[in-house]
């Protein structure tokens, strides 16, 4: 017998088959959607646990022996600038490098008035090697003035970008827009992600193929480094290196935690917001960031103070002829610690 039902799919007409497939299709878009919103709503609020570390003492940089824990690099330099870095014994003939039991210096040559190949300067490597820690730089006075670039820094010179880079304090010239935080890698870390930072970004890719290897970067407020920073007699930064992420925080002289002061055990999740968050959230940091020396240095000119659009703005003339030429104008261009101490997780 022939069935006439209209239950019977066989007996269904074109149109009513129609109707169902652009049901399904609508169903399936807006399951889809739910579904994609959810997941963009779980990545953008995707954060890293930053729960407390129990961290203890590991090495500290400090007193008359200041110097004895780095290398001193005498090569020609990495950065293109016009600079000529001195190694142990003639920094301290020079006193480019000079310790006291209480404060550590390091600075340009301000004497030489005919500097036509590049002044004398230093770049220190410590000797010691770290895959993660917390740091804390306890800075008296910072380098500025026309023609620098000071940094200090985190890398491993013999693997670069390959073992990544931790730039902690960095600025250029006058100095005068805040200090500038910054991490280099190779492919594959990205900071467009939830922070937790009072710093500006920006850049977001730490790839140094992007953006000629400007790096992922944040700005702190003016106060933060350079004359400010140093009118307030300096003040703290703290870096922490943790497989969770790379946090930086700035504390002025007079707003110094008593964790650091006392110095037994810092512990960041009582520092309230960072001033720089690098979350682990689109970035492996234990294969981006490995085996590292701290270094300082003071370059002259070279790729970023150097480049001319970024020089003439409040610089005269050319970067190298300022070098050459203004010794005295050098007198600003020092770095000045208390201590530099390693905390590691215990
Ligand atoms: C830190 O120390 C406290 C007190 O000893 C302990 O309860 C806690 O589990 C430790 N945390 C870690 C991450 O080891
Ligand atoms: C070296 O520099 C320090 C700090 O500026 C200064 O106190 C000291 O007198 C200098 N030493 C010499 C030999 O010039
Ligand atoms: C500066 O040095 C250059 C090259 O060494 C030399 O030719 C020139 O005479 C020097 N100028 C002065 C004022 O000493
Ligand atoms: C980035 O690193 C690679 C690998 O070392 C290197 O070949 C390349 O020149 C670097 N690029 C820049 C812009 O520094
Ligand atoms: C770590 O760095 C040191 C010094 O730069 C280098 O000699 C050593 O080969 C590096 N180790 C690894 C595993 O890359
Ligand atoms: C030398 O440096 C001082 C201090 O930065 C500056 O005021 C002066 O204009 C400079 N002189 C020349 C010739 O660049």
């Amino acid at each position: 017998m022939k069935s006439s039902s209209s239950t019977n799919p066989r007996n269904w007409s074109k149109k009513v088959w129609l109707g169902i497939a652009a049901a399904v299709i609508i169903i399936a878009i807006i399951v889809g959607a739910v579904v994609g919103v959810r997941e963009s709503e779980r990545r953008a609020n995707a954060y890293p646990d930053y729960s407390k570390l129990n961290y203890s003492l590991l090495d500290t940089y400090a007193g008359t022996g200041f110097f004895d824990n780095f290398d001193y690099f005498t090569g020609y330099d990495p950065s293109s600038g016009f600079v000529h870095y001195v190694d142990a014994q003639g920094s301290q003939i020079l006193n480019l490098t000079y310790a006291t039991s209480s404060t550590a210096i390091l600075r340009v040559d301000t004497t030489d008035t005919n500097a036509t190949t590049g002044r004398k300067s230093v770049r220190i490597t410590s000797k010691k090697l770290y895959s993660k820690g917390l740091f804390v730089f306890d800075i008296v006075n910072t380098p500025y003035g026309c023609s620098t670039w000071p940094a200090l820094w985190l890398t491993d010179p013999s693997n670069w970008p390959t073992h990544g880079e931790i730039d902690v304090v960095e600025a250029v010239n006058g100095a005068t827009t805040g200090n500038q935080m910054t991490l280099h890698t190779t492919k594959g870390c990205e900071m467009d992600r939830k922070r937790k930072e009072t710093g500006k970004v920006l850049t977001k890719d730490c790839y140094n193929g992007t953006d000629s290897n400007a790096g992922c970067g944040v700005q702190g407020s003016q106060d933060t480094y350079g004359q400010a920073l140093n009118a307030n007699g300096g003040g703290v930064y703290a870096m922490e290196w943790r497989s969770e992420g790379i946090r930086m925080w700035f504390f002025p002289r007079s707003n110094i935690p008593s964790d650091i002061t006392e110095g037994a055990s810092p512990d960041p999740s009582t520092w309230g917001t960072a001033l720089a968050d690098f979350p682990s959230t689109d970035c492996n940091i234990g294969s981006h960031f490995q085996n590292q020396s701290i270094i300082a240095n003071i370059d002259l000119c070279g790729s970023w103070a150097g480049s001319s659009a970024v020089y003439s703005t409040g610089c005269p003339g050319l970067c190298t002829d300022f070098v050459a030429n203004n010794a005295t104008a050098f007198e600003t261009a020092f770095w000045q610690w208390n201590s530099w101490k390693v905390y590691l997780p215990v």
